[in-house]
């Protein structure tokens, strides 16, 4: 099988590369990516040698080069990960998250529907369900929670989501959504909560934490994401919607003592700075459907998939650093200069 994996030099679809890669020698994994601030080759430098990998730069706004792209390679299936993908940049400047994330996900249906593909995938993401209230544990995202949107991202995110649905039922095309939750492990980009503390920790820098450190996040070892994934686009019904979540709900400052303890290093780092605007308070997946039908259930625990993560960090600093070297010191200015 032919597979395209958009946003493939980003964090999860480039851990998805690696596991498909490895996994299913026989079939042909193609990337393609716009090789952002966000992507990154280094992430994919295992795996480029690789008989069976493929790599194209390419925007997936861009009709042309994608159907040329769609016309040489013969695409079976369809993983659609490419996206703005950090939601205070969406609040800083939403219109990239609009173009890429609903403009580029209509060229890719497009050039699915257009090339006869067997099955397209959309990443999505548990914020379309927008958020839960911290005292009601008993609440959790379902498949049917109505979608309620709170940041530029997320709104783009549903917006592709829907889009989906309607090619789907116009088109008749055999399209697949999952929305997962928080995502953590190797090649997370420094900007983001876990890889931020790690980042900051080791630098003995101060971490910085929205508001009280209450609100909750439901966070998954990205494999488990990557063999989720899979068992849809292999074994998933076309047009249904899967949850994806392993029921691992954390307040941010649980997570970031966690981390701070396996680093080693002092909770005097924390410091506690303005809140996100519209912040999301809880985030919580029921998974029942995945696991019923799919058979899945999350493989790695909080603790191992914190000590795995912190030791892959200590292990590749050269990655991380490369990034917190370069823009990044701008974007980090502007984000907690004056915070
Ligand atoms: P990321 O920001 O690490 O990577 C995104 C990748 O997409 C980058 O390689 C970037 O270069 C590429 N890209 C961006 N715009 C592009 C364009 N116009 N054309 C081609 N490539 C482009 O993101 P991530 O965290 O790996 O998220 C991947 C997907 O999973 C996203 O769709 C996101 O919404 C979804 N998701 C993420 C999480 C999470 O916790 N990170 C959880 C659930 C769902
Ligand atoms: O739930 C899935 C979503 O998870 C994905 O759709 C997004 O692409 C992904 O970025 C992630 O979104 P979050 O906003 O939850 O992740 P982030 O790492 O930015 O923040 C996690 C929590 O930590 C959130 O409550 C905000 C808080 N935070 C974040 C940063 C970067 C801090 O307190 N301090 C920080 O410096």
């Amino acid at each position: 099988m032919n597979i395209v994996v958009t946003g493939g030099a980003g964090f999860i679809g480039g851990n998805f590369c690696h596991y498909m890669t490895g996994k299913y020698p026989e079939d042909n994994i193609i990337c393609i990516d716009k090789l952002t601030y966000a992507g990154n080759m280094e992430t994919l430098a295992p795996i480029m040698d690789k008989p069976n990998f493929k790599f194209y730069k390419a925007d997936i706004t861009d009709r042309d080069t994608i159907y040329k792209i769609f016309e040489d390679e013969n695409p079976d299936i369809v993983v659609n990960f490419a996206a703005e993908s950090h939601v205070d940049r969406s609040i800083t400047d939403p219109e990239i998250f609009l173009r890429t994330n609903i403009i580029g996900t209509s060229v890719m249906l497009d050039a699915s529907r257009k090339y006869g593909i067997k099955r397209y995938h959309q990443v999505s993401t548990d914020e379309v369900y927008g958020d839960l209230p911290l005292d009601r544990p008993d609440l959790f995202f379902t498949e049917t929670t109505p979608l309620h949107t709170s940041s530029p991202y997320s709104a783009s995110k549903a917006s592709a989501d829907l889009l989906v649905q309607a090619y789907a039922r116009t088109y008749n095309m055999p399209c697949t959504i999952s929305r997962c939750s928080n995502n953590y492990g190797p090649y997370h980009f420094p900007e983001k909560l876990i890889p931020l503390i790690i980042a900051n920790a080791e630098n003995d820098k101060e971490i910085p934490v929205y508001g009280t450190g209450e609100n909750v996040r439901d966070w998954l070892y990205v494999e488990d994401h990557c063999i989720a994934i899979d068992l849809i686009i292999r074994k998933g019904t076309p047009g249904e919607i899967y949850n994806i979540g392993g029921h691992n709900e954390k307040t941010n400052l649980e997570v970031v003592k966690t981390v701070i303890a396996e680093l080693g290093k002092s909770e005097d780092l924390i410091t506690f700075v303005t809140d996100r605007a519209g912040h999301d308070r809880r985030y919580a997946i029921d998974p029942t459907k995945i696991h019923n039908e799919l058979g899945w259930l999350p493989t790695t625990t909080f603790d191992e998939g914190i000590k795995k993560t912190v030791k892959w960090y200590m292990d590749n600093r050269e990655w991380w650093e490369n990034i917190i070297s370069g823009d990044y010191q701008n974007y980090y200015e502007k984000m907690y200069g004056n915070r």
